[in-house]
């Protein structure tokens, strides 16, 4: 069992999460993850090499494509080797057990990127699965970026439906706030981003394989 499980902040925070999950399917929190946590991860990105990250695409396995036109930023996958993304990790497995304990999701695993979005990049509107074809059921994503204002551009866009114009939430991208959302439910995008943006984007998946087989990661 893990220590973050038990930590009294921590219960809250998980119950506001699958509260408003039911509710209305998404959340944004500001100072959702511990203020040491987020300072490693901030350093340990930031001693990356451009080397570290790759253009992102859209898609997977044999659909995976570059499309300069749909997304610009660059990606590179956690994985547990370091302490700052194990911290990362171990605090979203935490999180994965209460959601499960709360909402008996199946929440079977976790996968996320950094992803780092240099000047002038952005996502275009876009889900993150579509239902029936996926085993991605949450979305997270967590941002990093010190001292980011409106000006700075970058903002998160979530819209209630596809049809929607005008978005549900705008969120500013600023270190400390985690946004959770139904993978398949929120179109979505990032505006231009006006200087260096940094997030950890991640999904919760239930495992949908046959044969007892499981799915392969990304
Ligand atoms: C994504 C995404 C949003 C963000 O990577 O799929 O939508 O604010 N990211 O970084
Ligand atoms: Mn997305």
């Amino acid at each position: 069992m893990n220590a973050i499980t038990h930590l009294p902040a921590t219960d809250d925070l998980f119950d506001r999460i699958a509260d408003a999950l039911i509710e209305s399917g998404y959340c944004v929190l500001p100072d959702a993850l511990p203020e040491d946590l987020t300072r490693n991860l901030y350093h340990y990105v930031q001693q990356l090499d451009d080397d570290d990250f790759r253009r992102a695409g859209i898609g997977r396995d044999q659909e995976h494509q570059l499309d300069r036109r749909v997304r610009s930023d660059e990606i590179r996958w956690l994985s547990p080797d370091k302490p700052a993304e194990t911290a990362y990790l171990e605090w979203m497995a935490a999180l994965r057990l209460g959601i499960n304990r709360r909402l008996m999701l199946g929440l079977f695993d976790y996968e996320c990127h950094f992803a780092r979005y240099p000047q002038g990049a952005f996502y275009r509107r876009h889900l993150d699965a579509f239902q029936g074809r996926t085993n991605r059921v949450l979305s997270t994503v967590y941002y990093l970026n010190r001292d980011w204002t409106e000006a700075d551009g970058g903002e998160l866009l979530i819209y209630a439906d596809e049809q929607a114009r005008e978005p549900l939430e705008r969120v500013i991208p600023t270190s400390g706030t985690l946004v959770i959302f139904l993978s398949d439910r929120f179109p979505h995008e990032v505006l231009p981003a006006g200087r260096e943006r940094l997030s950890v984007t991640g999904w919760y998946r239930v495992n949908n394989s046959i044969g007892g087989l499981i799915d392969p990661p990304h």
